[in-house]
């Protein structure tokens, strides 16, 4: 069975091809918009593996890894960890599912992540899910999880929502400029906030059915 590493080579001129559809949205938004809860549903609906950055680099914490140490200090202070790390973790998982179908989330968080992950993929996003979401209320959300999360005490929470602002919005507004960014108000009810999704993902969407 080919898997996502064997489906990039290289053309005669260097750059990378895929010759494997392979399926890949990423989901972004604040810390707290509702990316995991979401990802979720739409896993259930239309046959996503979802992968969220954040939980693979707490998984490599706990798996007692030699880039755990730093990965932990990295989470504490609200920082993002160096895309070669992220980026391998990502390519082992879609290696391990045997999908070809990912939604990718919290990921890319900045220009270094965004930059690495194609180059070292040659993959681009079919379009961006972005949960758009005021920061008062994902501080709410954050504050009430519950998930036993170093991150999650409001001393972290200003730090990440800073780095949020300046270095994943950016992203953001890159894929928008690409016009590949879908747009969902997050504040809404859970089963709203689906509802709009189910838009986006609806096969009439040509480049989703394809
Ligand atoms: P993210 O992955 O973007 O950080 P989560 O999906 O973990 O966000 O959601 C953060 C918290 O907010 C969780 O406790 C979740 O149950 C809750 N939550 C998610 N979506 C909503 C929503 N639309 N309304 C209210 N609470 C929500
Ligand atoms: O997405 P999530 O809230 O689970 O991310 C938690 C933390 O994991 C981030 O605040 C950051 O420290 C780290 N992270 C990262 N690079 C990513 C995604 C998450 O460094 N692409
Ligand atoms: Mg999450």
């Amino acid at each position: 069975m080919g898997t996502v590493l064997d489906a990039a080579t290289k053309d005669a001129n260097g750059s990378l091809l895929t010759d494997k559809k392979v399926t890949v949205v990423f989901v972004l938004g604040g810390p707290g918009s509702g990316k995991g809860t979401q990802c979720a549903n739409i896993v259930e609906h239309y046959g996503y593996t979802h992968l969220s950055a954040g939980d693979l680099l707490r998984a490599e914490i706990k798996s007692g890894s030699e880039n755990g140490t730093m990965i932990q200090n990295m989470i504490k202070e609200g920082k993002i960890v160096p895309s070669e790390v992220t980026i391998k973790l990502l390519q082992r998982a879609m290696n391990e599912s045997g999908n070809d179908k990912f939604l990718i989330d919290g990921f890319p968080r900045n220009e270094e992540n965004r930059a690495a992950f194609e180059l070292v993929t040659g993959m681009e996003p079919t379009f961006v899910l972005f949960f758009d979401c005021l920061e008062e209320e994902m501080e709410r959300r954050l504050l009430s999880r519950n998930q036993g999360r170093e991150d999650d005490n409001i001393e972290t929470i200003r730090k990440r929502f800073r780095v949020y602002m300046e270095s994943s919005l950016p992203v953001i507004e890159y894929y928008n400029s690409k016009g590949k960014v879908r747009k969902i108000d997050a504040a809404k009810p859970v089963e709203e906030v689906f509802e709009a999704v189910k838009e986006v993902f609806t096969p009439s969407n040509a480049e989703v059915a394809a």
